[in-house]
């Protein structure tokens, strides 16, 4: 459904996006995950035809996005970081002159802005003028906005941002539903977003794709690279003679309480250190109290792959 090679975007010689590509199969929901500027909005702007690249080429349904952008865009609902409504317009009429914009008209505009109103929980507020609705209802507006031409795929720019928890949890409920039907890309720096409801991450950092995979092969992926606990009550050096053991790729001292020291350990990819870590205190004396093997959350992944002093 999305084809995207070599994509670079740069804004006044700086790149934003660095010649990322990646592929989004019809009925997946993707997640585009990644920390403030790390390319998201600019990427999801060039993918629904709002912004030329630098270079590169996207596909969306076998369309090309610039020289084929009429059918490529009518395949798409793009939900904007912001929601950029016409806030003295009633819910209704917005949708119709949305609608209209998109083609349609007559009966089949009235069949698509009521399934739209409806998908989205709108039929109550139709009649509401937009600006008087609360930010919860508004990005259900986006949210219609982007399905009443029932396009196949949707893009959504972090469509929970600025929502409290509860309208949080019904725009994803909605997300939820929606994924039965369309093909959905949604960007977000909430990790626990995407683990709920995408059956796979693009992280991006800097403008370039750090991983990609299930949340549960991207955790997985650490796992192997290893993070082992260690609480040791000792002298001074100990993170110095932790380092020096082979596997040990970085400590850091996490915590320190009545003389007890913790510190993690990362290590290389399939090497087991708790055996020398358990010697080394043996021959140094040092007490040890835990000595564990972490399991890796996507939360470990993404701060290891998007913190400049990690790993
Ligand atoms: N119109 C623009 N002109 C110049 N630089 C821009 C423009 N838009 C974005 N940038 C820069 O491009 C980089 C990527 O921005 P982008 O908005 O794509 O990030 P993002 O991942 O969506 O971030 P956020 O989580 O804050 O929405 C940032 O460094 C940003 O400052
Ligand atoms: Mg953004």
């Amino acid at each position: 459904m999305i084809e995207v090679e070599h994509l670079t975007k740069t804004y006044v010689g700086r790149a934003a996006v660095n010649d990322i590509s990646f592929a989004v199969g019809r009925g997946e929901i993707v997640g585009l995950l990644g920390p403030n500027g790390a390319g998201k909005s600019t990427t999801m702007r060039i993918l629904s035809g709002y912004m030329p690249a630098t270079f590169g080429r996207v596909r969306i349904a076998g369309f090309d996005i610039f020289s084929q952008s009429l059918a490529a865009r009518r395949r798409i609902g793009y939900m904007p970081e912001n929601v950029p409504l016409y806030t003295e317009m009633r819910v209704r009429e917005y949708l119709r002159f949305r609608a209209a914009l998109h083609g349609l008209s007559g009966r089949t505009l009235r069949q698509r802005v009521g399934v739209a109103m409806e998908r989205c929980g709108l039929v109550e507020v139709r009649r509401k003028i937009i600006g008087t609705l609360s930010k919860g209802y508004r990005q259900r507006v986006g949210l219609a906005d982007a399905l009443v031409h029932d396009p196949a795929l949707l893009i959504l720019d972090e469509p929970t941002n600025g929502l409290d928890p509860n309208q949080i949890r019904q725009v994803r409920g909605l997300i939820r539903d929606l994924k039965v039907e369309h093909t959905i890309l949604i960007s977000t720096h909430i990790l626990s977003e995407v683990e709920q409801l995408c059956d796979r991450v693009i992280i991006l950092h800097q403008g370039r794709i750090r991983a990609e995979g299930s949340p549960a092969e991207l955790a997985s992926k650490l796992r192997t690279a290893g993070l082992v606990r260690v609480q040791v009550r000792g002298v001074a050096g100990i993170a110095d003679k932790l380092l020096q053991l082979e596997g040990v790729r970085k400590v850091s001292q996490t915590a320190s309480q009545d003389g007890w020291l913790t510190l993690e350990l990362r290590t290389e990819s399939g090497a087991d250190v708790r055996e020398q870590v358990f010697r080394t205190a043996a021959g140094q004396g040092w007490t040890l109290r835990e000595l564990a093997r972490q399991t890796a959350t996507l939360e470990d992944v993404f701060a290891e792959l998007t913190h400049a002093d990690a790993a």
